[in-house]
């Protein structure tokens, strides 16, 4: 079968190419080449591996709305996990090249680490501690490397199912990664946290992934919207922009229904105690009486604020896919520019096949 040479352009100018027949995906093409682009679910569902296609044609399959809506795919978007190739193709990706690994093979990207504790934090939210363990591969060092804002794919023990999730903290040299987990409703991993999961469990977890972190652009002012766990990987963002001092304004939205659901408030509160360019608003849709932050949707807030002050901030987005493609909406009608909004959908695991 004749091969295709796809292009992958990257942020920083560089290109990697990989040939790829019309019956494979790009993503797999690249993994049978030892080029791994950034993907997690491989199924159209979380749109990691969005690119921009400016050259070829292609074919695109059971891509979901929430990954990749009309009107992207109309602009020419597509999900290099549900992209075949029918010619040539030349394709733009929101990474830099050192996000793509061209030697290790994807299996090498996973390693192993301890359950501490599972401590709930609100109704719905646990959070996760777990310690890298040394293995064949990694020797004694148990380093846990990624950019603030990525992700980790974490096996279900006795299944091959694999679900996402985003540390709150920063990278360090102990192993520790923290997560803020929500527990939904007969979820296959929220019932193994609830009833089953053990401190001293060893689970095998996969990454760092994702295109959701931090993007150098001066010193423009950034405002992140987090929609419950959303805040997970926002926190991590914010903990870096804290570590490495970086001077702009910067706000932290923080939403949830009800007061219930409400975590992290003295967290924050003492993070922008110390951190003095850093305004933290926290809402609740619903709130008890004697609720004292913002009352209603998170999204209003924000709007509010952007009209009254005419800003044009750099925007991170996390949580719920819903409220993500809402606010998103929202600041574009406000003329901020679509580059400078970045996303993350927190969609539910297999959406793509549903
Ligand atoms: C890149 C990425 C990063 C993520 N990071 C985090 C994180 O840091 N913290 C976090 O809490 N979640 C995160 N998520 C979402 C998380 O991966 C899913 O919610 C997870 O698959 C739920 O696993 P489960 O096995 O408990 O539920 P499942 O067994 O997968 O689902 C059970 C039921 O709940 C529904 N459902 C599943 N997920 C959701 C959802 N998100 N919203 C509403 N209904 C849902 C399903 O449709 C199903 O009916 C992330 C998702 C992505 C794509
Ligand atoms: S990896 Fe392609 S949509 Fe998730």
């Amino acid at each position: 079968m004749k091969l295709h040479e796809i292009e992958i352009v990257t942020q920083c100018g560089e290109s990697v190419y990989i040939e790829c027949a019309s019956n494979e995906d790009i993503i797999t093409a690249g993994l049978r080449q030892d080029i791994i682009l950034m993907s997690s679910c491989r199924e159209g569902g979380c749109a990691t591996c969005k690119g921009l296609c400016t050259d070829g044609d292609y074919d695109l399959v059971k891509c979901t709305v929430q990954a990749l809506p009309p009107e992207e795919e109309e602009e020419g978007h597509v999900l290099l996990c549900r992209a075949f190739p029918k010619s040539n193709m030349r394709v733009e990706v929101p990474y830099t090249a050192d996000r793509i690994s061209t030697t290790a093979t994807e299996s090498k990207r996973d390693f192993f680490a301890e359950l501490i504790k599972i401590t709930p934090v609100a109704s719905n939210t646990v959070e996760v501690t777990m310690q890298r363990i040394p293995d064949e591969l990694s020797g004694s060092d148990v380093n846990v490397s990624f950019e603030p804002g990525q992700f980790f794919d974490i096996q279900l023990p006795g299944t091959d199912l694999w679900r996402s999730f985003s540390p709150s903290n920063l990278p360090n040299k102990d192993g520790i990664l923290e997560f803020l987990i929500r527990i939904l409703p007969d979820g296959r991993f929220s019932n193994f946290l609830s009833y089953d999961a053990k401190a001293g469990q060893v689970l095998n977890l996969r990454g760092s992934s994702g295109s959701f972190y931090l993007h150098d652009n001066g010193l423009q002012a950034r405002y992140f919207l987090a929609g419950g766990t959303g805040l997970s990987p926002v926190l991590s963002m914010v903990r870096k922009m804290y570590d490495q001092g970086d001077p702009q304004e910067t706000r932290l939205y923080f939403g949830v229904s009800k007061q219930e659901e409400v975590f992290y408030v003295n967290e924050l509160n003492a993070l922008s105690e110390k951190m003095r360019n850093l305004t933290v608003k926290v809402s609740i849709s619903h709130p008890d009486l004697d609720w004292i932050g913002e009352h209603g949707n998170v999204v209003e807030t924000l709007r509010k604020d952007l009209e009254i002050s005419g800003a044009k901030p750099d925007i991170y987005l996390c949580g719920p896919s819903g409220m993500v493609d809402a606010t998103y909406r929202m600041c574009v009608d406000l003329d901020i520019p679509k580059s400078n909004i970045c996303t993350e959908k927190f969609l539910p695991s297999g959406s793509a096949s549903e």
